[in-house]
């Protein structure tokens, strides 16, 4: 491998957010933090390099989104998923919670109902929430491993709604929601008279054996319903940077999209946003980009290897994108608190509460394994040594 993804890069004392806010989580700071949906790597030299050159020019003045930046998401989003799409088709936004805001703030008033999928990416709740929408929690169905899509409460729960957003791949199960459920998606919602915003910031993660289908892409209805919203920050490791766009293939939705985005001053990014997202969509980015995957599929293997041995009460959903590891934790037989509670105090590891996701995340945790294999090792220590001397028929004692 040309990149050293074990190497550990000190993140304490940097204003680091998965240090920072680890007293709010779990009311302790002895824990080991993999929550925070960043990734502990060394962001990649292509892009630390774009901006010391940008530093380099002396003047950190107003910047915008050049046609070169979009040409570049427009060759990417051609390459990794095959989606054909020109320059005019896509707009800077800040981020793609920034995105989904700016897509309530056009297509829904206060009062209107906006349908999520939960268990999900919790802002995907609280932005409509903040904004006055009402959220409809249309669930997932368990499956033996993973979760999927049940179209007929899918069908019942869109009426009345103005916008659904989807999560694709899906956060926190890891999900690359296959092209033939992407297409009832679109037809219920096109039927319905919905749009559908598609969060897909985890599409250029795909893990061996797995595809990620844009749901822009699936048929004719879904490119006249959506808004796509991807960006490099999370598969590049700078989500610091702030860096998003949005593709929008019908005319009308976009001038209605676009002109919301412009006429409130959201499609100007900083100096250094556009430089970062040129220097990842190249061949050199997409050789770090496997590489990248490349060792954090090993952490996924070394932690189903590890699971059954030393907790075999906790079963690991196999994210089919992401660094993100959803662990089914029903059968440990604890209250939610009391799970919460298990693994920050008794492991001493600070992991993401599936109970943020939703009422259906009750049960569940989220670990992040974007980091070192040394980090993913001790976590399983701290993990099979608390699992080891904890008595869980007696948990409150
Ligand atoms: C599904 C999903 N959407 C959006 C985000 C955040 O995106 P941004 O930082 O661009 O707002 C995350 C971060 O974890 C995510 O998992």
């Amino acid at each position: 491998m040309k990149y050293n993804f074990d190497e550990i890069v000190p993140r304490q004392g940097t204003d680091c957010y998965k240090y920072e806010g680890l007293m709010d989580l779990c009311g302790r700071t002895d824990v080991l933090p993999l929550w925070v949906a960043d990734m502990d790597f060394r962001t990649p030299p292509f892009v630390t390099e774009a901006i010391s050159r940008r530093l380099g020019q002396g003047i950190l003045g107003y910047t915008c989104g050049m046609m070169s930046y979009k040409e570049a998401i427009c060759r990417w989003v051609k390459r990794l998923h095959g989606m054909d799409i020109t320059p005019d088709m896509v707009s800077y936004v800040p981020g793609v919670v920034s995105g989904i805001f700016l897509a309530l703030q056009t297509f829904t008033e206060k009062g209107d109902k906006v349908l999520i999928q939960q268990p999900v990416y919790h802002p995907f709740r609280l932005v409509p929430e903040a904004t006055g929408r009402i959220v409809v929690q249309n669930e997932l169905r368990r499956t033996a491993d993973s979760f999927e899509m049940d179209f007929d409460a899918l069908r019942r729960d869109i009426q009345g709604c103005k916008l659904m957003i989807l999560c694709n791949p899906h956060n926190p199960a890891g999900i690359c929601w296959s092209r033939e459920t992407l297409q009832r998606v679109a037809s219920i919602c096109a039927e319905a008279g919905v749009k559908v915003v598609s969060d897909e910031i985890h599409c250029d993660m795909v893990l061996t054996g797995h595809e990620h289908v844009p749901f822009a892409t699936v048929s004719e209805e879904a490119r006249d319903i959506a808004i796509t919203l991807q960006a490099p920050s999370k598969t590049f490791n700078m989500p610091g940077i702030v860096c998003s766009h949005a593709i929008v293939l019908n005319e009308a939705l976009r001038k209605a999209y676009f002109s919301y985005i412009e006429g409130t001053d959201q499609d100007l990014g900083n100096v250094f946003a556009y430089d970062c997202a040129r220097a990842c969509y190249t061949d050199e980015g997409d050789e770090w980009r496997q590489q990248m995957l490349a060792y954090v599929e090993e952490n996924i293997d070394y932690l189903a290897e590890a699971l059954p041995r030393v907790c075999p009460a906790i079963k690991m959903i196999r994210p089919e994108a992401s660094f993100l590891v959803f662990l089914d934790c029903r059968a440990m037989g604890l209250s939610h608190a009391e799970l919460e509670d298990f693994f920050i105090n008794k492991a001493r590891l600070a992991l993401n509460s599936g109970a943020m996701f939703g009422t259906l995340g009750e049960g569940y945790m989220r670990l992040n394994v974007g980091c070192p294999r040394s980090t993913v090792e001790q976590a399983v220590k701290q993990l099979a040594e608390a699992y080891r001397t904890t008595d869980f028929t007696d948990y409150a004692d």
